[in-house]
């Protein structure tokens, strides 16, 4: 979309443990011609949650370069452990350049409704609009109708959120825990990302899912095919846990089958 709109997408990797921001690669990578910053919080797939000091460092650079930041929070009621997702929305400085986005899918688990949405100052939404009206041209009216109603009916859907899926990672990662699977507790977001490095550190990410899918029937995503330029010693792969705990604890039984790599 980037480049169809004739911009050029810079990207910035975010690399393994933690998957912090770097910002001083993110400042390096800012050029005169920079318009427009993406961030993502929580982020997919790795799970991690922005910290103030992120949002205080998105603010610095923005305001010394004047740019526009586009923050995709489709992952703002997915957030685990009494930690807090923190949107541009919250900060005034942040409030005039950004356009923040949302999905109904991801809320209230209709992800392919395709249906979300974006906020932003009315100025920004003039230019939004104008450019909305020729690409998408509407929205999906019934979907817009039922989620709106189901909103109305179920007040108490999204405060519940977090502890529905709290409850799904820390069954998942339960059954995980018998495998020889490494990971961290994601703080955010339906995913889970896990290190096989333990079990088959000869397949790469990709070779991995494949073996995974073939061989137990369970299916991840790896890790690499979200990089521009992909580390291809990185040995790591992303479950979903927004499953019925039937389903996750299948799942774990059969993951936890995988014998540890005997070199
Ligand atoms: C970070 C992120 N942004 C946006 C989307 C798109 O969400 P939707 O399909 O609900 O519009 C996804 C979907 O996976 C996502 O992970």
């Amino acid at each position: 979309a980037v480049r169809v709109a004739g911009g050029i997408p810079v990207h910035i990797a975010l690399k393994a443990p933690n998957f912090a921001v770097d910002w001083s690669e993110v400042k390096a990578a800012i050029r005169p011609h920079t318009r427009m910053i993406i961030v993502n919080t929580p982020h997919n797939p790795t799970g991690t949650l922005w910290s103030l000091d992120d949002w205080q460092q998105l603010i610095e650079l923005v305001e010394q370069h004047d740019l526009l930041v586009l923050s995709d929070e489709v992952y703002e009621h997915l957030v685990f452990d009494q930690q807090r997702h923190y949107s541009a929305l919250h900060f005034p400085a942040l409030r005039a350049r950004s356009f923040v986005v949302g999905s109904f899918g991801k809320t209230f688990h209709v992800t392919g409704w395709k249906t979300g949405y974006c906020v932003a100052s009315p100025v920004l939404m003039q230019g939004f609009r104008q450019i909305y009206q020729y690409a998408n041209f509407c929205g999906n009216t019934p979907a817009q109708v039922a989620l709106a109603e189901y909103m109305r009916q179920h007040p108490t859907h999204i405060p519940a959120l977090p502890d529905f899926y709290q409850a799904k990672r820390d069954l998942f990662n339960q059954g995980l825990s018998a495998s020889h699977f490494q990971f961290t507790p994601t703080p955010g977001t339906y995913f889970q990302c896990v290190d096989y490095s333990a079990i088959r550190p000869d397949l790469t990410d990709v070779e991995m899912c494949y073996f995974l899918a073939e061989q137990y029937g369970v299916v991840a995503i790896p890790l690499s095919v979200f990089y521009q330029s992909p580390d291809p010693k990185m040995r790591l792969i992303r479950f979903c846990f927004a499953k019925t705990e039937q389903t996750l604890t299948q799942a774990t039984q059969r993951l936890a089958e995988c014998s540890p790599w005997l070199s």
